[in-house]
């Protein structure tokens, strides 16, 4: 069930999005209306005159009347109006909607219609509720495209011949973006920006506990071009013998939201003593001393004992995410990770 705002003032960093009115008429016409590289991978015609822009923005305002229009004018923070973006064709039973957008020619590649455009995505999936948001580019369109990336939509499909262009009919790429999506970008932004301070590896202490010890095998610099965080490797022993291996890693990135900070595996014939939740909490000094106060753990989504660490450890269950197929899991054939949060301030 969605709920209906409308078209309300949105500020962000550079731009305010807002409601467009009939004194926008010439600076709308003169930014963009009239302009026919814009309106080329739009479904309108470029206006002759101002009077088409006036006649458009009647109807705008016209919808405004109703609380299901969502369709605002792209302005700098001087009062330049220099775009627009809507949200239109919504399906209330699918809680889903399409997405359009366009910018005057001299404000190209400046980011403008990507921050808009994530403003809105937030507003829809926040405000509104919807489940689901679409876009279509001409494959020719590739700026189009890039925006769609840039702000976390995901490449779905190709249309055959979807937009009769000036030039003829044209193929179209789809992206599409959910609110499990959106939910796990901000996730990952507010992961990424928890605090760590890495100042060299630390000597690491004594980690035991009347079970099991921990050895450092390796401290492995961060692979910055790979996005590879600095981390500390262990084995697990007891009694002089190794019984499994864990790792952790030092920092947040978008990969490690996925992957977690600490990873372990215990050797077969050890499992099912509570080995790995005892190494995961012998770590923490470590981790305390490099400023971190939550750690992700990941399992597969069909791992059950690795869940069960978790749970034993208190770690706080967020969701089941889908891999990425940027994702080394996702290349291993790893589909759908479990993701766990665990607060280790207290
Ligand atoms: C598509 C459009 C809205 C993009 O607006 P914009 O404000 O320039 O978008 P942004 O600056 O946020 O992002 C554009 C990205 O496309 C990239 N880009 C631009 N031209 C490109 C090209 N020919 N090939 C590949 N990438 C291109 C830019 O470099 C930028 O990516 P980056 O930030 O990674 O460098 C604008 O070009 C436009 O209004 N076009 C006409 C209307 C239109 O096509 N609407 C969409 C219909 S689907």
């Amino acid at each position: 069930m969605l709920t209906h705002v409308g078209t309300q003032t949105i500020e962000t960093e550079r731009l305010v999005l807002r409601r467009v009115t009939p004194d926008d008429a010439e600076m709308m016409f003169k930014n963009w209306a009239n302009d026919e590289d814009v309106a080329r991978y739009m479904r309108w015609s470029p206006h002759g005159t101002v009077e088409d822009t006036r006649s458009i923005i009647a109807n705008w305002c016209d919808g405004y009347k109703s609380a299901h229009k969502y369709h605002w004018g792209i302005c700098l923070k001087d009062g330049e109006i220099i775009g627009s973006l809507s949200v239109a064709g919504i399906d209330e039973f699918d809680s889903r909607a399409d997405l359009g957008y366009c910018i005057g020619k001299a404000y190209w590649g400046r980011g403008y219609t990507s921050e808009a455009v994530s403003a809105v995505l937030d507003y829809m999936f926040s405000r509104v509720g919807i489940n689901r948001i679409e876009a279509y580019h001409a494959v020719s369109n590739l700026a189009s495209g890039r925006v769609m990336q840039k702000v976390g939509m995901t490449r779905e499909g190709h249309a055959r011949q979807k937009y009769k262009g000036r030039d003829g009919f044209e193929d179209s790429d789809m992206y599409g973006i959910t609110r499990d999506d959106w939910e796990i970008q901000k996730e990952i932004a507010y992961y990424n920006s928890l605090p760590v301070t890495f100042d060299g590896f630390i000597e690491v202490p004594m980690l035991a506990n009347d079970e099991i010890y921990l050895v450092c095998t390796g401290k492995k610099e961060a692979i910055p071009a790979k996005k590879y965080v600095p981390a500390y490797d262990f084995a697990i022993c007891k009694g002089g013998e190794q019984i499994g291996e864990i790792n952790l890693r030092i920092g947040y990135t978008d990969g490690l939201y996925y992957g977690g900070q600490i990873g372990y595996g215990v050797d077969e014939k050890q499992r099912g003593h509570g080995y790995a939740a005892q190494a995961c909490r012998l770590l923490l000094p470590v981790a305390r001393a490099h400023g971190m106060k939550k750690l992700l753990i990941t399992n597969d989504h069909t791992n059950h004992a690795s869940k069960r660490v978790c749970e034993k450890l208190g770690a706080r269950f967020l969701r089941v995410a889908p891999l990425p197929e940027w994702h080394e899991l996702y290349q291993e054939g790893q589909r759908f990770e479990n993701i766990f949060e665990w607060d280790i301030e207290a």
